[in-house]
């Protein structure tokens, strides 16, 4: 039994994994480090540490017999810098054992994007601490598949406050037409679209992460999935499942590079820019250390949210780029 910290888990990804932890805690204490009072939580029987990431004394008072700390945080890039190491710092200061740094993307941490350049450097910091640490690989979240469904919420989502069924289905991750715009029926794909990506269902990623607390060592990167298959192949899916064919476009690298100079659309094409060169499963995976996590698959994840949806015949509209 250990008293696990998680920093920056009252939205988003992290929301999703308190959520799963909270109800499967186990032997474990868990500690929410928060920077605003969390009165659900509390209610919940979760230890609220509110922090001040700019004061090291608040951090590391707030660590207090804390033994692991996941990193969730997101937001903006000072906040994936600023704020991660300062809690590096903290943790270390106040005898953190474990320490897993807010990842969840690609191998290798996509540092060559901008928004993610902070993440180099808190990696950077992790390592040099002496804590034991691992980055979180889950590839891109399934949610990309989710933006526009107009499917009821289910009794899932309703327990989470939920209103609609996208809002379930995007599990905490903003509406956007990534790559897909299931809706409109087109893919942008980043080059041929034949690289290799890892799909992880959030839901999932909170219980692979949860679950990886009970190792007792961390390999410098622990994988997780519910695909790995080509965008070409998850563009298949998605026609069968929907009933019709995709508009799709193929981006050359260069193309992608000319985009980013597109202020608005920069982040869209790193990251498309970062997946040409595949986003694939590497040494450590937690679907074979956890064979009885059963993760969601994009085929299971696209017809639950768009199989027998009336849709119109496919046309190119206009994505607004996302910063
Ligand atoms: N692979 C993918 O497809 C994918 C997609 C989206 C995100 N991600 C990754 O998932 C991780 C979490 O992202 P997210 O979108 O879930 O994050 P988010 O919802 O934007 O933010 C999560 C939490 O970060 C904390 N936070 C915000 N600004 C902060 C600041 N300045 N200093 C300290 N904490 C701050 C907030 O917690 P408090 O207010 O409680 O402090 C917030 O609830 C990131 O590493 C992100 O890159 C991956």
């Amino acid at each position: 039994m250990v008293t696990v910290a998680l920093a920056g888990a009252s939205g988003g990804l992290g929301l999703t994994v308190l959520r799963h932890f909270a109800a499967n805690r186990g032997d474990h204490n868990i500690v929410l480090l928060s920077r605003f009072p969390q009165t659900y939580w509390t209610a919940q029987g979760i230890d609220i540490r509110t922090v001040d990431y700019t004061s090291r004394a608040s951090v590391v008072q707030a660590l207090k017999g804390v033994h692991t700390v996941l990193s969730l945080i997101g937001g903006s890039a000072e906040a994936l810098r600023d704020s991660q190491l300062a809690l590096i710092a903290a943790a270390k200061e106040a005898g953190v054992q474990r320490f897993a740094p807010s990842e969840f993307a690609g191998s290798g941490g996509g540092y060559e994007i901008d928004l993610y350049a902070g993440k180099g450097e808190v990696w950077d910091a992790v390592k040099a601490s002496g804590m034991e640490h691992t980055r979180f690989v889950c590839g891109l979240f399934m949610s990309v598949f989710a933006t526009g469904t107009p499917k009821a919420v289910t009794s899932t989502g309703e327990a989470e406050g939920a209103k609609t069924g996208e809002e379930e289905a995007l599990a905490g991750l903003r509406p956007w037409n990534f790559v897909v715009n299931m809706s409109a029926g087109t893919a942008d794909l980043p080059g041929d679209g034949s690289a290799k990506v890892m799909f992880t269902d959030m839901r999932d990623v909170a219980r692979f992460t949860v679950a990886a607390l009970d190792l007792e060592s961390w390999p410098e990167e622990l994988y997780m999935y519910g695909s790995v298959m080509t965008w070409s192949e998850a563009v298949t899916i998605v026609e069968r499942v929907q009933g019709r064919k995709f508009l799709v476009k193929e981006n050359s690298a260069d193309e992608l590079k000319a985009g980013c100079e597109d202020a608005g659309k920069r982040f869209y094409n790193q990251v498309r820019l970062s997946l040409t060169n595949g986003w694939d499963v590497g040494e450590h995976s937690l679907n074979s250390m956890f064979p009885g996590i059963k993760p969601v698959t994009v085929e299971s994840f696209v017809e639950k949210w768009w199989d027998g949806v009336e849709l119109g015949e496919p046309r190119w509209e206009d994505d607004k780029g996302f910063m």
